[in-house]
């Protein structure tokens, strides 16, 4: 007796992306009358300029149906179409329930495959290589991945080591079958040994040793970018844009400059959406190519390379082509 299996998709692409951000502005200089911290220190040290807070009402959900429905729309995609929807995060206000159902059903995608996915900052990346492999085995048609986060619901806002960093926002893909590989195979892991690095403890405030991740991030992120590449049969050279979690500038610039040293192009684009939107965990990597795209920096067909990294600590990349 042998099982039947399910025909997937010979290949997968991002057939569209969209996010969305709070209204509210925060800048440096609102954070120096609450905390002892200065608009010099945080630009110097993380880059960020402003970012957006959700107000109290604003929740996580709201946010991932209104980053969905812009991915939706630009992929001109109707919710009909789509039977997965997952909602990397790290941020809801309780484990129970998760948002995907709840978003999914906002969205109007009836009877949803719909699971929240829990890596971190590395949740979006981990995410679009879970809904790539569903399309290939022929368990999805299309998938939503919606990185969401309300990061100001689990910091302490005085706390001048994180209420720098964290923000709010959601940023989202929609994932399609193709006849050409749109989206490589996704570099994945973990390093367990480093938990206590970043963890919130019985729905306590947010704790991380930032010089301890500074220097992880820094030494070994970028060797799995270049392995994502090779999964993908790319070299660095043919990298057109470079898209890190946005967790500090200087992050990403050392990323940035490995893959120079290994062969990435000077006019490789790098993403600095942190500036503006400060550290949005699994929503900075589509939120900053969505920004990237609408300013002109990014086009259709570029070659993205996008890597991931966080709590956990957990980490993935992939390459894939700019819808
Ligand atoms: O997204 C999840 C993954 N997370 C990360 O990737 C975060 C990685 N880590 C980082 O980005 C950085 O470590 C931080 C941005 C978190 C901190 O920057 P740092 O350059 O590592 O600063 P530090 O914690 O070593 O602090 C340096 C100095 C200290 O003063 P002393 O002891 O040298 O006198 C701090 O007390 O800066 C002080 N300081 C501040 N000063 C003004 C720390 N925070 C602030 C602040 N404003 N907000």
């Amino acid at each position: 007796m042998t099982l039947r299996l399910k025909q997937g998709a010979a290949a997968t692409r991002v057939l569209g992306i969209g996010s969305t951000q709070p209204d509210r502005v925060v800048t440096n200089d609102d954070l120096s009358k609450i905390m002892d911290t200065n608009d010099q220190w945080i630009r110097d040290r993380v880059g960020i300029i402003e970012r957006r807070f959700a107000d109290k009402d604003e929740l996580l959900v709201d946010m991932a149906v209104k980053a969905g429905t812009s991915a939706l729309a630009d992929a001109g995609v109707q919710p009909s179409e789509v039977d997965t929807v997952i909602v990397p995060n790290c941020t809801m206000p309780s484990p129970i329930p998760n948002a995907a159902a709840q978003v999914a059903d906002r969205l109007g995608i009836k009877r949803a495959g719909a699971f929240d996915l829990n890596a971190a900052c590395a949740g979006f990346c981990y995410a679009l290589g879970v809904a790539s492999d569903l399309i290939r085995a022929g368990s999805s048609g299309k998938v939503l991945v919606i990185g969401a986060e309300k990061l100001t619901d689990w910091v302490d806002p005085v706390d001048r080591a994180n209420a720098i960093i964290f923000a709010d926002g959601a940023g989202a893909a929609v994932v399609g079958p193709a006849e050409e590989p749109g989206i490589g195979p996704v570099a994945w892991g973990s390093a367990g040994d480093l938990v206590d690095t970043i963890y919130t403890r019985d729905h306590r405030y947010l704790t991380q040793e930032g010089q301890s991740v500074f220097r992880w991030a820094t030494t070994q992120i970028a060797p799995i970018a270049l392995k994502a590449l090779e999964l993908a049969g790319l070299q660095p050279s043919d990298v057109d844009v470079l898209v890190p979690h946005q967790a500090n500038l200087r992050i990403v610039d050392a990323i940035a400059k490995k893959l120079r040293v290994n062969g990435a192009r000077e006019d490789m684009v790098v993403a600095d959406d942190i500036k503006y939107s400060g550290n949005t965990s699994s929503a900075s990597i589509p939120m900053a190519l969505d920004h990237m795209r609408a300013k002109g920096s990014v086009k259709a067909g570029d070659i993205v390379l996008a890597i991931g990294f966080g709590a956990g600590l957990s980490y993935a990349g992939q390459a894939f082509i700019c819808p």
